[in-house]
């Protein structure tokens, strides 16, 4: 297991490649990871490193799909297919290739290899911790994962899986809190001191 230093090495590394707001994102979903890992008795360590790096695909400036299918290959390529994983499932809320709401900007081969890399691979509980942190990790804090997907579709638009996704994100919500025992905001107090403090007008790009 690739160790925190050697992490942050690789995500500083991919900022001097590809500069943006994605670099504080990613601090942010590996620290709600961690909460995540260690109020369910996982390995905080390697959920921080798996938020950390679940986004380096952008080293190579893909914004749309092709960040996951070039994550995934990046950290292969780096010997660390433990942590490709999470580049590769963080966005599949449902196991369909087709149902990404990110911009389809892969070509059929890179669709295929996802697809059977969904169809052969069963979602731990790390791959859903994953997803949920990208969820509510933004690039100054902590949100709601209601605020934040608003935030998103405003910015990007939405496809016709928009729905049907945010329906699978609510419903991976509703099994981890079950898990968790209480709200998955108890462990992101943050996140009231957001609402409380940011407009929305300082939130939101409103036309
Ligand atoms: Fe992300």
């Amino acid at each position: 297991m690739l160790d925190l230093d050697s992490a942050k090495d690789i995500l500083y590394k991919a900022e001097k490649q590809n500069p943006g707001k994605w670099v504080k994102h990613s601090l942010n979903v590996a620290e709600a990871a961690k909460r995540l890992a260690n109020e369910l008795n996982l390995d905080t360590n390697r959920a921080y490193i798996y938020g950390l790096l679940h986004d380096i695909g952008r080293i190579y400036k893909g914004i749309g799909v092709k960040h996951i299918i070039d994550g995934y290959h990046y950290m292969n390529e780096l010997g660390h297919p433990d942590i490709a994983r999470y580049c590769l499932t963080h966005t599949f809320f449902i196991k369909d290739v087709k149902s990404s709401c990110c911009l389809w900007d892969i070509i059929d081969k890179e669709a295929y290899e996802i697809q059977e890399y969904l169809d052969t691979h069963e979602y731990d509980l790390y791959d859903k911790i994953i997803q949920i942190a990208d969820c509510i990790g933004d690039t100054e804090s902590f949100v709601t994962i209601e605020r934040r997907l608003i935030d998103v579709h405003l910015r990007k638009g939405v496809n016709e899986n928009t729905i049907m996704t945010w329906n699978a994100i609510f419903k991976l919500q509703a099994e981890l809190e079950e898990l968790l025992g209480s709200s998955i905001y108890s462990i992101f107090p943050e996140v009231k001191m957001e609402i409380e403090k940011k407009l929305v007008k300082d939130y939101l790009t409103l036309k």
